[in-house]
């Protein structure tokens, strides 16, 4: 049960409230937002308050600016879309204290919505500066602090600390939605638990690794990720990405699982053919390599004898998906579970096809996708985290039909491990 008080616990009508949203958003090149998801994800809560006649002032981050002159990293392009969103003007102030801000917010009337410049403009925000979040309460008047940036809260910051150390301190709706939903997959989850861990390094996500194979039924590694595990197994990769520096931390996660293994039914799953290339484009011809069972190149070089480069990666070649013979396992073993976490793709998803609808990478993603949204008959309990795995499954307009798509990247990351994440912490209880 959430332990810390929401905006229903409090009485905020007509309030003037600091929202922290955690609108670090993809930006292309011209500036032009490329998944809105955070931005969507912050509209319940925003609702809510709009519906309680609140003032309303939103603060957040967007990327790790260099200086006050970094544009790059403005808010601004997400104040437009927030404004589509809602169906309603948004005022945009330029910084996020000072007389812009009080002129800004002073007259404001109840549902009225002020989204400020990027807090990172200021140095003191990552500091933690007591006087910085002082400044941003005596700027915008604001009465109660409300955080519901939960991507960001795994970060002891001006706006997600505090800030929330000097006026009531509630959770928003998301806040709330996003650690529930994980902390009961991770301590009372419906059983088979299995994880599909993913992405480029085994260090960004040791910790959950670990903590899977203490409390799930299974674990399946993809992604560039496999490609140490491969590597230490004696797997020839190629140029695949690799962390060499990580190689005895693989072999140490294989003899955990080992010996998991011979205490309970555990699964583990590492990838054994994949999709590899010499360059990581949509037009270069790309194979399958089936380095550990041979059944693949077996079926495609009968009654002749397959050729020994169908079973290993050349030497200037690079794993850049999981193979078919992998995806169907992973399906398969999809089906014999009631909940998964997935976070981390299967290969190299974000290039566009050239031709077909599918990257060329992505097809091992897209066997996870079918797998978890029942394909074949199961349908588990999903939980998603992860920034290229959600915007994966945001570009193809599916988000929707997952059980809950985390918004947080590291904060999803840290829950799970069972860390305290401090912009909850600092809230008030209930
Ligand atoms: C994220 O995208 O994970 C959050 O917005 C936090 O951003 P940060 O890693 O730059 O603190």
């Amino acid at each position: 049960m959430f332990s810390k008080q929401t905006i229903y616990d409090y009485d905020i009508g007509g309030k003037k409230v600091l929202v922290r949203a955690d609108y670090n958003v993809p930006l292309d090149k011209e500036g032009k937002i490329t998944s809105n998801f955070r931005i969507k994800q912050s509209i319940p809560t925003l609702n809510a308050l709009i519906d309680k006649g609140c003032k309303i002032v939103i603060c957040s981050h967007l990327g790790r600016p260099k200086g006050p002159d970094d544009k790059s990293c403005s808010l601004k392009p997400v104040a437009k879309e927030l404004s589509k969103l809602l169906k309603k003007d948004i005022v945009f102030v330029s910084d996020c204290v000072g007389d812009n801000v009080r002129k800004a917010t002073s007259e404001m009337s109840p549902g009225d919505i002020v989204l400020l410049e990027n807090v990172r403009f200021h140095p003191e925000e990552e500091k933690n500066d007591e006087d910085f979040a002082r400044g941003i309460i005596a700027s915008t008047g604001a009465e109660v602090f409300v955080q519901d940036g939960f991507g960001v809260v795994h970060r002891a910051h001006a706006t997600t600390d505090a800030i929330a150390r000097q006026l009531p301190a509630l959770a928003g709706l998301l806040l709330e939605r996003e650690v529930d939903t994980i902390t009961n997959v991770m301590q009372d989850p419906k059983r088979p638990l299995l994880a599909i861990i993913g992405g480029a390094k085994i260090a960004d996500k040791i910790e959950i690794i670990y903590k899977f194979i203490d409390i799930a039924d299974g674990l399946v590694i993809g992604g560039a990720m496999a490609n140490t595990f491969l590597k230490a197994q004696g797997v020839r990769v190629g140029e695949s990405l690799v962390d060499d520096d990580d190689l005895d931390t693989a072999r140490d996660i294989m003899k955990r699982v080992r010996s998991v293994m011979k205490e309970r039914n555990f699964t583990f799953y590492l990838p054994q053919d994949g999709v590899v290339s010499t360059e990581i484009d949509n037009k270069t011809k790309t194979r399958i390599v089936d380095w550990d069972t041979h059944d693949i190149a077996e079926i495609e070089a009968y009654p002749a004898k397959p050729k020994a480069d169908s079973m290993k990666v050349k030497a200037n070649e690079k794993i850049l998906d999981i193979g078919p013979y992998s995806g169907a396992f992973i399906s398969g073993i999809i089906q014999t579970m009631s909940t998964v976490v997935w976070n981390g793709t299967m290969g190299v998803s974000e290039l566009d096809a050239l031709h077909g609808s599918i990257g060329p990478f992505a097809h091992g993603t897209e066997a996870v996708i079918d797998a978890l949204l029942g394909k074949y008959g199961n349908i588990p309990f999903s939980l998603i985290g992860g920034g290229d795995t959600s915007g994966y499954i945001e570009d193809r307009k599916l988000t929707d039909m997952f059980s809950h798509v985390s918004t947080g990247g590291g904060a999803s990351l840290e829950l799970m491990a069972g860390k305290e994440l401090p912009g909850v912490a600092v809230l008030w209880n209930k």
